[in-house]
């Protein structure tokens, strides 16, 4: 297997975000952009990574290191062009030898697949090659001028191109596949002589191919290798992700209702038989086991959701929720932090946060783990066979022996042993005919006032 290298290059500034935080890090499908790219780009298990980042990116290095932990950051301090961002890796590289890629955090659809196919255009005679798609508007990229037998001879960018060239469709993607050697060898002679005075990574070709050796290129479709500049393309590619992954959720074995009402992270696992009703929205880290039912309008976040449960409508899972194997979430509850078991129902207006709910148990209607004393968070457990009556409030941290009864209505500060009921109510009164009297008063006093 060839020895490979990753070079991520995200210094660029993203002005036309306009935002306060780095481009690559603005998210799609709940992943940033740099998280995609090192996801999509995994598979070829480069020996090193690379994240060429401007000044004050500090927190792009630290999201490269979710991903590929241990992977290093070159600091570009000055914005001299795509070469000149690539030398920034030089020293990170030093003592790697095989081929390196290069590709933009910006482009998050990138696939391993294209840069396999790329890597394999280089060889022995062939230390260089570019990835090319067909434009179908090439205003912007740098054009391609090809020679015999698939070759690159130049690539010229847009402002440096005759109008012959610029009728060229054939297009630079950016990324690219390059020995070490080569690339060190030849990218510092690269010269600023053009019409943006910039170290151009593209002038490359033209070097290499002067050198004698032979300049390839593979192609992928344009929609690969799509970059994000503004917001409006961002949601463009959020688009496509969300297409993709729906697509994929039903080809595995789920029934999505709505498809277009439903939204995927990036990392979302969805099981075998599993439906989804309309407007569901998972957000990063979920789990769905099979036979699951997810009623409309949930929102669910860092939960894992074991087989056969049934979830919503109107639930709400936060990060946290474990939901046991044919548990019952209903409309209007909030599970965070919980560990909810077996066969365990909680079907209305319910919050349950930092607790655990034991198989069997019951959370009547309006139950709430009151967790949070203002400063801290405390937890509630339950046991298992549990029957938790409506509007109880467990006043955490408490504990509720197994097959123990609350009545409805309860606050519960205190623990309650198990097999034992709970009940703290106020003595009921009846007074017989009180409404009665209560009426025929109110009522005569209401003729009189008219009268007079
Ligand atoms: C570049 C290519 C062009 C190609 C196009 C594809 C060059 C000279 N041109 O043009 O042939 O068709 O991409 O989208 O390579 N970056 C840095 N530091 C820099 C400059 C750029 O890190 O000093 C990064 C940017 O953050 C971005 C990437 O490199 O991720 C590409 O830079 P950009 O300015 O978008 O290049 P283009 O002009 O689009
Ligand atoms: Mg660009």
């Amino acid at each position: 297997m060839i020895n490979t290298a990753l070079i991520v290059l995200a210094a660029g500034m993203g002005t036309r975000m306009k935002s306060g935080i780095p481009k690559v890090l603005h998210k799609a499908a709940g992943r940033s952009l740099l998280g995609h790219v090192l996801t999509g780009t995994a598979a070829l298990a480069a020996k090193q990574t690379v994240i060429v980042v401007g000044p004050d990116m500090e927190t792009v290095g630290q999201e490269a290191q979710l991903y590929v932990p241990g992977s290093a950051i070159a600091i570009q301090t000055k914005r001299l062009g795509t070469g000149h961002a690539v030398l920034a890796a030089r020293e990170s590289l030093a003592g790697f030898s095989g081929i390196v890629i290069v590709v933009y955090a910006d482009a998050p659809l990138i696939s391993a697949a294209s840069i396999a196919k790329l890597i394999g255009k280089t060889d022995g005679n062939t230390p260089l090659a570019y990835l090319a798609f067909e434009a179908e508007n090439p205003t912007g990229y740098g054009r391609l001028l090809t020679g015999p037998g698939e070759t690159i001879k130049s690539i010229r960018e847009e402002l440096d191109a005759t109008p012959e060239e610029r009728a060229i469709t054939l297009c630079n993607s950016g990324i690219i596949a390059v020995q070490s050697d080569v690339l060190w060898k030849y990218l510092p002679l690269v010269k600023g002589n053009n019409a943006k005075g910039e170290i151009y990574l593209t002038d490359l070709a033209e070097l290499v191919a002067k050198s004698g050796a032979r300049v390839g290129y593979s192609t992928c479709p344009e929609t690969e290798v799509a970059g994000i500049n503004d917001r409006v393309q961002l949601a463009g590619i959020e688009a496509t992700l969300q297409a993709g992954y729906r697509n994929r959720a039903m080809l595995d074995g789920a029934t999505l209702i709505a498809p277009e009402t439903v939204y995927f992270s990036a990392d979302t696992k969805i099981g075998k038989d599993v439906t989804i009703e309309p407007n569901v929205f998972f957000g990063p880290g979920v789990t769905v086991a099979d036979d699951v039912r997810i009623l409309a309008n949930c929102h669910i976040e860092g939960a894992a959701i074991a087989k056969g449960a049934r979830i919503g409508p109107f639930a709400r899972l936060r990060p946290g929720a474990r939901i046991g194997e044919d548990a019952h979430i209903g409309n209007f509850v909030e599970v965070k932090t919980s560990v909810i078991g077996k066969g365990v129902k909680a079907n209305h207006l319910s919050y349950i946060g930092d607790a655990s709910v034991g198989a069997g148990s019951n959370i009547g209607a309006g139950a709430i783990t009151c967790n949070y004393d203002g400063y801290e968070k405390h937890v509630t457990e339950i046991g298992s066979n549990v029957f938790i009556g409506s509007n109880t409030a467990l006043i955490a941290p408490v504990r509720i022996g197994d097959g123990a009864n609350v009545a409805a209505g309860s606050v519960i500060g205190a623990d309650v042993p198990a097999d034992s009921l709970a009940i703290t109510r106020s003595e009921l009164r009846v007074k017989e005919g009180w409404a009665a009297r209560y009426r025929k008063m109110k009522q005569a006093r209401k003729a009189a006032a008219r009268k007079g």
